[in-house]
């Protein structure tokens, strides 16, 4: 059986490539969504530590919270399908800033923006088209990386999205995080976490906590499952399984060449240069 064309899996909307497991009409009707202001949003761009911290915040609370699936996954009954469930919802999403529906913003809903080295996020990235069958067919690194820089991938371009983000970066209902961050100190960053949500934990709970989201862990456990559909924090796959690659920084070193890395920092440094980071 061939596989399916980049036109049967990928649509355009806004300028932004979307898998077609976000349908238009739902994208369209994001702007209408009702948020309530205990929501906890979880943004990222795509392969930048979505799952893991999702596992995190999700052992944080004791009392019940529902982690959704991401808002601009599915087709229009997405809208009435989250309106239906209790609060306190957590719900992922890839959107960048501007496509946001309006409510959260107007409502003021705490959001958490994690963010990687876009380099090992290429990485992950590619390893992802490789094996997932909802993304197009890419050959090659080396195509993948033009792709890439180019924003030709689901989720556009990574430094779009990073930027949209970052100019929110210091309202008060924003945390901004690093995966590279919570490789060092783990429980530093939950701790961080905890602060910005309002929840009472003890150290020891935390250490806990991390202790139970470890990359093998949260590997280990993921392969007992049964892969629930309902379970994905990623637009792109319902399939957990292809989520725990490697989980470590700097694997893009065992891909980019000499010429590829001085081509990705030029262009980092031109599409960068506002930002902080
Ligand atoms: P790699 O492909 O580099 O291994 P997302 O959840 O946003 O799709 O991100 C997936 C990336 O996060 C993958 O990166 C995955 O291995 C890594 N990851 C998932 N859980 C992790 C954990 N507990 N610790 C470290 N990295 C983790």
């Amino acid at each position: 059986m061939s596989s399916p064309s980049k036109a049967e899996l990928i649509h355009v909307f806004k300028g932004i490539p979307f898998t077609t497991r976000s349908s238009p009409e739902l994208l369209k009707s994001l702007d209408n969504f009702d948020a309530r202001e205990d929501d906890v949003l979880l943004v990222s761009y795509p392969k930048s530590g979505t799952h893991w911290l999702a596992g995190i915040i999700t052992k944080l609370y004791n009392t019940q919270v529902t982690l959704t699936s991401p808002i601009e996954f599915g087709d229009v009954s997405k809208l009435e399908e989250l309106d239906k469930l209790p609060s306190k919802r957590i719900i992922p999403t890839h959107l960048d800033y501007n496509m946001l529906p309006p409510n959260f913003k107007k409502k003021k809903c705490k959001m958490i923006y994690i963010s990687r080295n876009p380099k090992d996020t290429a990485v992950s990235m590619y390893h992802y088209y490789r094996d997932n069958p909802n993304l197009p067919t890419v050959d090659t690194w080396t195509a993948f990386f033009d792709l890439f820089l180019k924003g030709d991938v689901v989720c556009g371009s990574w430094f779009d999205h990073f930027l949209s983000w970052e100019e929110h970066k210091n309202e008060n209902n924003i945390l901004f995080l690093f995966y590279e961050d919570m490789k060092k100190d783990l429980p530093k960053i939950v701790k961080d976490i905890t602060v910005f949500l309002d929840i009472n934990i003890s150290d020891d709970e935390i250490q806990d906590i991390c202790k139970k989201s470890s990359f093998l862990e949260m590997k280990t456990n993921t392969e007992k499952e049964n892969s629930d559909p309902n379970h994905t924090v990623c637009a792109l796959t319902s399939n957990r399984k292809l989520i725990f690659r490697k989980g470590t920084v700097g694997d893009w070193k065992n891909h980019f060449t000499p010429k590829q890395n001085l081509r990705f920092e030029e262009i980092f440094n031109e599409k960068m240069k506002l930002s902080n980071m």
